[in-house]
């Protein structure tokens, strides 16, 4: 049987890890496992490090990305969506596809038999978060133990960092958040291991590892409220940051909208890694190929 990433939930907490294991050691040395294998990158959507980084780690792994566009494919004229991943069966190894509708990634998993990587859907964004996790053990050189603040919309991001924590119990995830938001919020992952506030809370920001934001309006939202203002009170300013114990690093996956959910100062600021969690989405995608024996 093989394997997908569709959520984080298709991996259980010996897979996350491995994945991050993995990760390590093909960023010391790349092993060569994916000779003969052509990988099929699907971007219904705008992508810059997702498209880039499994582009350069298939290669680097000795595979052969091919750059699938809708548009110039027999699917816009006469052929089903699900003839056209059928057909994708007799070329490709693998499929990473990013897409607006997280339903055409389930589809798709019908109809190709080997292994499918959500690079990102309106529901959820496994790899991002995957990343991160290595990114923070990293950092911290442990992952159990860590308290997370994520501040502003409840997103795709989010999604599946709540997936990640529901594997790793051990991680102390606070959303701050607007209640109209929380309210709204409908089929989340269960909610075990996150607490939601609706007001900034200065010891738990103090007692961060790490603060996280992401736009308050994701590549996939009907934009019909102004987030801007149900969520100003948790923008990711110098003033938040000062609230911070020394050790505390920012996060963001970018892109991000700066001035609405974290201001210039911050982003380019001392406690900020976000360059260092771009360049991480490459060894990251590695240990996902590496894991799924494509
Ligand atoms: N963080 C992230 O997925 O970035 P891209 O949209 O540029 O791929
Ligand atoms: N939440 C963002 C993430 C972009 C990488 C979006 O979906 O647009």
């Amino acid at each position: 049987m093989h394997k997908n990433i569709l959520n984080i939930s298709d991996l259980n907490r010996n897979d996350l890890f491995k994945i991050i294991e993995y990760a390590g050691s093909l960023n010391v040395e790349n092993q060569k496992i994916l000779n003969n294998k052509h990988i099929g990158l699907i971007f219904e959507k705008y992508s810059t490090r997702t498209r880039l980084s499994f582009n350069i780690g298939i290669k680097d792994l000795g595979g052969d990305p091919i750059d699938i566009k809708f548009e110039e494919l027999n699917i816009q004229r006469i052929e089903s969506f699900e003839d056209t991943f059928k057909i994708f069966n007799l070329y490709l190894d693998a499929i990473v596809y990013r897409t607006s509708d997280h339903n055409k990634l389930t589809n798709a998993s019908k109809y190709f038999n080997k292994p499918i990587i959500n690079a990102l859907s309106d529901i959820s964004h496994p790899c991002q978060i995957i990343s991160d996790l290595y990114t923070l053990k990293e950092n911290f050189n442990f992952l159990e133990g860590l308290k997370i603040s994520w501040l502003g919309d409840l997103n795709n991001v989010l999604f599946s960092l709540m997936e990640a924590v529901n594997l790793i119990p051990e991680i102390e995830l606070n959303v701050f958040t607007s209640e109209k938001l929380h309210k709204n919020l409908i089929n989340f992952p269960d909610t075990k291991n996150t607490n939601f506030l609706f007001d900034l809370d200065d010891n738990i920001i103090f007692n961060s590892h790490c603060i996280m934001t992401d736009v308050y309006n994701s590549m996939n939202d009907d934009v019909t409220i102004n987030k801007d203002s149900l969520l100003k009170k948790f923008q990711v300013n110098e003033k938040l940051i000062e609230k911070t114990n020394d050790k505390c690093v920012f996060m963001h996956c970018l892109p991000a909208n700066i001035n609405s959910e974290v201001t210039k100062g911050v982003i380019e600021g001392n406690k900020s890694i976000v360059l260092k969690q771009a360049k991480n989405r490459l060894i990251a995608q590695k240990g996902i190929l590496k894991w799924l024996e494509i």
